[in-house]
């Protein structure tokens, strides 16, 4: 077998870990033939969860599965990784403000981007699902020089993966049917799942819907507030699903999203569509094996998507600023 792929993984012991770390181990990102090192990182007193977790991973035996190294130090976990998925975050608790938030997890990501910067092996990718997602990935990106600003993205597979399903159930075709879902701007609320130029068995998947009322007044809210209705029916934040989706947008990363098709992917903004150069939004992206990715060009946006991609980047831009005026970026 080839030498081992090392993949970081970084709030290793939460609820996302628990899915995540044994669908890497047996194969589901890098595939069947490569072997993998995970390496864990968490804080301190998550050590002992940690453990457990990776008596488990041993339990199980995974052929693929090389290694397992685990700490609390983010220079020394990151050493020679080419794959980083940043999903430790610093969770809002009871009284703290946005601009609490942002400063709380800016300390984690200003700290991981420059062990990343430092440690990562040349061909480091790195994926933030940790939120505020984007920006999150922003200051990873911006705190790591010397690593291309095309290797740092952040998740909206997940939102894009809801909006797959919502569609598919809404005309009642397969969800392997639908192809070319966007979601645009920010993981957040003001996200903007776009059915104009999404596809459901060939044909335009507004036209298949034919119901302007039912895409502004349920589709949209629904796959934007989704993660607050998982909340509230299971009691606890979704955890496989966004296991999944970090998968599945690392993993079409790394290896290339389908022919003919495209995904979601928060990456930095080259000025496309508007969009201000250097925010980490959400485009239509295709990837190539090996871990390119180019935005998808040429769209055409009416005023409708035209008023709600804008909104969600006013967000983006807002969330910049604030994390400039706190010194976390240049
Ligand atoms: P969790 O609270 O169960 O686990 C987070 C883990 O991160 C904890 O074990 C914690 O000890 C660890 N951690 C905190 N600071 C760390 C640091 N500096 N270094 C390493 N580890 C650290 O949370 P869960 O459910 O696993 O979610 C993780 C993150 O993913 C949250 O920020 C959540 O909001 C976000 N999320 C993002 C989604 C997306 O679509 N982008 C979807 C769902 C969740």
């Amino acid at each position: 077998m080839s030498t081992p792929v090392k993949v970081a993984v970084t709030g290793a012991a939460g609820q996302i870990g628990y899915s995540l770390l044994f669908r890497i181990a047996s194969g589901e990102l890098l595939g069947k033939d490569t072997p993998v090192e995970l390496r864990l990182l968490e804080i301190a007193p998550a050590l002992k969860t940690l453990e457990g977790v990776v008596m488990e991973l041993d339990d199980c035996a995974f052929p693929t599965l090389a290694k397992v190294e685990i700490g609390d130090d983010p220079n020394v976990i990151f050493d020679g990784a080419s794959v980083a998925l940043l999903v430790g975050a610093r969770p809002r608790s009871k009284g703290m403000e946005r601009g609490d938030l942002l400063e709380a997890n800016g300390a984690i990501f200003t700290a991981q981007g420059k062990a990343l910067n430092d440690h990562a092996a040349d061909d480091i990718r790195v994926t933030v699902t940790g939120n505020p997602a984007n920006t999150n990935a922003l200051i990873a990106m911006s705190n790591a020089p010397d690593i291309g600003s095309e290797r740092f993205s952040a998740l909206t597979r997940l939102d894009h993966n809801r909006a797959v399903a919502q569609l598919a159930a809404k005309v009642g075709a397969p969800v392997s049917e639908v192809t070319h879902m966007t979601i645009w701007g920010n993981h957040s609320a003001t996200q903007y799942p776009d059915l104009f130029h999404a596809r459901v068995g060939g044909r335009n998947a507004a036209e298949a819907v034919g119901d302007q009322a039912w895409i502004e007044d349920t589709f949209i809210p629904t796959v934007a507030k989704r993660g607050a209705a998982i909340i509230e029916a299971r009691g606890s934040s979704s955890a496989a699903s966004a296991a999944s989706a970090t998968i599945d947008h690392t993993r079409d990363w790394l290896r290339g999203s389908a022919q003919g098709d495209w995904v979601s992917m928060a990456v930095r903004s080259d000025g496309s569509y508007g969009v201000a150069e250097g925010l980490m939004s959400s485009f239509p992206v295709t990837t190539t094996a090996g871990g390119g990715h180019e935005i998808v060009q040429g769209l055409e946006i009416d005023d409708f998507s035209r008023g709600k991609i804008d909104a969600s980047v006013a967000e983006l831009s807002d969330e910049r600023d604030a994390v400039t005026q706190l010194g976390l970026i240049g």
